[in-house]
This record gives structure tokens, sequence and C-alpha cells, in this order.
């Protein structure tokens, strides 16, 4: 046994003098067993082949974002069809009403990011964010997919990626909510893959003198972490073909779509997007183009500035394809891009973040300023290598106002009054009129559970005799 154990000391020993990472043991002394055994499975961890390349090319220096040589604007489905495309969007809702009530549609939330920019104490999606009842943000996707299956008769499963930081955390907080009213069979959780974070010169850092400092790898870790987790597999077995997926910071989002699922699968695509027109020229959101003939997505830090104000004839913004984390994929794709998971990679895009670490004396420094590079995948870099990608417009109103920042843009209090002015709406569409302030903003807030109606059509079929109404109040509606 112990010789067993200083072999694989010696092994790890020479992999880490190999790669120029011996600093990883040098507390080594200072250790118990049971810290040992936590570092060297750290180690183990991380992949020493892919490592030297990594370092070089991500780490020590950015290799430049390869721009494509011909970036045209991408062709998308528009928010509202026009008469040619009446016939096709109402052929789409049927099919994906009929794949939904076929249960061949599961949820996917990614929710295992740190959330550092909101800063709230716990897994993001336990964020209270709902204008009336403040109903956390993993309440809201609970029942929108709960109003789905009461809608259409289905009984759909919800995959949550989270992440080893935030497991434990996610799976209490949904046992102690009684799964928000879902049968905990139906929601199903995983943890993605984790990257360690690496000094400017490429060294590993350590956040404890036996732990590495790890971090998730990004959204588009969620493609490999469905294969290894053995979602994929689950999926098949129960007749999952697509995978409806959304990011854990948007209550605005149709979690469910027929119309999405619906036009993914009438028109054979492997991956398909939703987009909002931007704000201004440089939002800081992803754009998409078509970039030598592919669809795909630039990100605003990527895309060229006298593209970013490029102009149509008409005048209207040139590349105004704004992208929002909200995509359709096909099982068998995922599958297909994951079966050689050796082979298997998207591209790493580099940040510079404040990383506590172990310094080589065995102190802890907490940095003040970002010290460290963090590596992360993303998931929009699958679209050029899916087949027929589609693009789908909405309305930001309806569907787009993510909790990122503690204050300001994207922050609770904008997608609280988002959430808010989408309630009003759907009031006065089916007929009931909200009061309006001076401003224009709804006067008193509005909260209409999924649990009642998914959208403003259905709002008009439910909700069938005038609400009580009055200027200054709090109403919710389930
Ligand atoms: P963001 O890019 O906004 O990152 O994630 P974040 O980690 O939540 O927040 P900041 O940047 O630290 O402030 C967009 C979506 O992708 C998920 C997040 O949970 C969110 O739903 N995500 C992000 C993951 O699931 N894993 C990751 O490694 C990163």
């Amino acid at each position: 046994m112990a010789a067993a154990g200083s072999d694989r000391l010696a092994r790890i020993r020479k992999t880490l003098q190999e790669h120029g990472q011996e600093h990883l043991l040098a507390h080594w002394d200072t250790l118990n067993d049971e810290q040992r055994g936590a570092l060297l499975a750290d180690i183990e961890q991380v992949n020493f082949s892919a490592l030297t390349q990594l370092v070089e090319r991500n780490v020590r220096r950015q290799e430049p974002f390869p721009l494509p040589h011909d970036i045209q604007p991408v062709p998308f489905y528009p928010a509202q069809p026009g008469i040619d495309l009446v016939g096709k969007y109402a052929d789409a809702i049927k099919r994906g009403t009929s794949l939904i009530r076929q249960n061949k549609v599961c949820g996917f939330t990614v929710a295992g990011g740190q959330g550092t920019r909101l800063g709230f104490d716990g897994p993001k999606g336990a964020f209270p964010i709902s204008p009336v009842k403040n109903k956390p943000l993993f309440q809201l996707f609970a029942e929108y997919i709960r109003g789905t299956n009461r809608r259409y008769g289905s009984d759909l499963t919800w995959y949550i990626m989270t992440s080893p930081q935030n497991d434990a955390q996610t799976k209490a907080f949904f046992a102690e909510n009684g799964y928000f009213g879902m049968d905990p069979k139906r929601v199903r959780f995983f943890q993605q893959g984790v990257m360690p974070a690496f000094s400017p010169e490429g060294k590993i850092l350590l956040d404890q003198k036996h732990r590495i400092a790890f971090s998730p790898d990004g959204h588009g870790g969620s493609l490999l972490a469905l294969r290894n987790s053995g979602a994929l597999a689950e999926m098949a077995e129960a007749g999952v073909e697509y995978i409806s997926y959304w990011q854990v910071d948007n209550p605005l989002v149709k979690a469910i779509d027929p119309l999405f699922i619906g036009l993914h699968d009438l028109t054979g695509s492997q991956m398909s997007s939703k987009t909002i027109p931007k704000v201004d020229d440089l939002e800081r959101v992803g754009n998409f183009v078509v970039g030598d003939g592919r669809t795909m997505v630039i990100e605003y830090s990527d895309l060229p500035d006298e593209l970013a104000h490029a102009r149509n004839e008409a005048g209207t913004r040139k590349f105004d394809a704004g992208s929002i984390g909200i995509h359709v994929l096909s099982r068998s794709f995922v599958e297909e891009l994951t079966a050689d998971a050796s082979h298997f990679g998207l591209p790493w895009h580099r940040a510079i973040k404040k990383v506590p670490y172990v310094d080589a004396s065995g102190r802890r420094v907490e940095p003040t300023s970002p010290n460290a590079v963090k590596l992360e995948a993303f998931i929009f870099d699958a679209i050029p290598l899916a087949r027929n990608p589609l693009v789908l417009q909405t309305s930001r109103a309806e569907e787009f106002s993510p909790v990122k920042n503690a204050t300001g843009v994207d922050s609770a209090e904008t997608s609280r009054r988002d959430m808010n002015r989408r309630a009003a709406a759907w009031l006065d569409g089916a007929g009931y009129d909200v009061p309006r302030k001076a401003d224009g903003e709804p006067d008193g807030l509005f909260e209409i559970s999924s649990l009642l109606a998914l959208d403003a059509g259905h709002l008009r079929e439910v909700m069938l005799s005038p609400p009580t109404i009055r200027a200054g109040q709090a109403h919710y509606w389930e």
C-alpha cells in the first residue's frame, strides 16, 4: 500500500516536473495524510497532455480571435412572421406542441456559474426576483415547466447543471423547497467540469496548500458534462430528442417554446438559437453573424468597430442580432460532438480575474486586483459545428432581462422592472387595462405565474373575466 502510494507520488512528481508545475507539491511536507490525498486527487484531475499547448496559446498570451475573412449579417426567422411565414410558424407550433406532448423535449438550465458580478451568497438560481412574491429564479423555471405540463399534458424532465462549488447548496435548496412542486424524479442534477486558474506565467494556482484553485469550465463545458454525467444516455433511454437550453439568470425565458422547438425540428437544425435586436451598436452581447459561410457568434469585444457601427441602406444597424443564451440542441448532435471526448473541445476564452492563492511561502493572498487567468468554454462555439443552425428572433421585452450585476444595467432592479412590465403588457393584451404612472411604468406590481399562463395569448384564453386591478397595489395570479 505504502509502495503504491509512493509510486503514485513519484509518477505525479515527474509529470509536474515535465510541465513546469512542481510548485504544486511545494507544501507537501506540511500536509497531513488526508490533505495529501486531496491534493493528489486534484492534480490527477488536470489534463496534462493538453496543458503545455493550453498554457502557450491561452494563458501566457491570448491567440487573437481568428476573425473570418468574410463577415455577413445572419439570416434569421423574425419574431413576427410575415405573410410568407405565417403557415410555417403555425406548422412549427403544431409540431413543437406535439413533441412536448410526447415528452421528446427536456429542459436544461446551466447553473454552474459563480455569479461573481451579482455577489449573492448562494447559487444564483436561489436569488429572489419576482416582483410580487419574490420567487427565486429556480421556482420561476419550475413553474414554467409545470405550467407547460398542465397545458399540454406532458411530464417533462428538467436537467440542471451545477458545479462542484455549488452542487450541494443547489440540491439542498430544491429539497428544502419541495422541488417547487415538481416530481423530484423529474429534476436531474449533474456537475460540470472544472479548469485550474493560472498565474499569467502559466503556473497553476493553489487555493489552499492542498487544493488547486479550480473553477467551472464555462457553459460550453455543459456538452461534455451532459455525456460524462450519463444525462445523454438517460435522455436517449427516455426518448428525449431535444434539449431546451437556457441560463439561470434570465427570469423571462420561455423555457419550453413550441414555436422554437418546432422550427428546430422542421428545418433539420442541430442547434438553434434565439436572438434579439441590440440596444446599441456596442451592447455587451455576442453577435450572430455568418463568418466565411458559417453561422457563428462573435463576441462584442472581437467584433471590429466598423462592423459594430455599420448601417444598412435604410440606416438600420447591419449587425443587429444579439445572442441571449437560449438554444435548442438535438440530443444526437451533442452525442456526435462528444463521441470521442479526447478529440472534442470548444475553444477556450480567457479572462483575467481576482483569484485568491497560496504563495511560495505558504501564505494565502487575497488579491486586490486581477491576478489570474481563468479559461472558459462557451456554448455558442458549438453553433458553427452544427448542421442547418437556425436563428429565431424574439423580443427583449418578452424574453430577456438577465440578472448579472448587483446594480445598474442587467441587475435585479431592471429584471424585476421588466417582469412587471411584461405582466402588465399581457394584461393589456388580454383586454384588462393596467393603470400607468406619468412616466409610463405600470402603476402597481403585477405578477402572473406560469402555472396560470405561459404567454399573452394563453392569458387571454384563461383569464375570462376582468381581474380586480387597483392602482399602486400588488397583484398576483396563479
Ligand atoms: P455568466 O457568463 O453570466 O457567468 O453565465 P456567471 O459565472 O454566472 O457570472 P459572473 O460572470 O461570475 O458574474 C451565464 C450562464 O452560464 C452559466 C451561469 O450559471 C449562467 O447561467 N455558467 C457559467 C455555467 O453553468 N458554468 C460556467 O462555468 C459558467
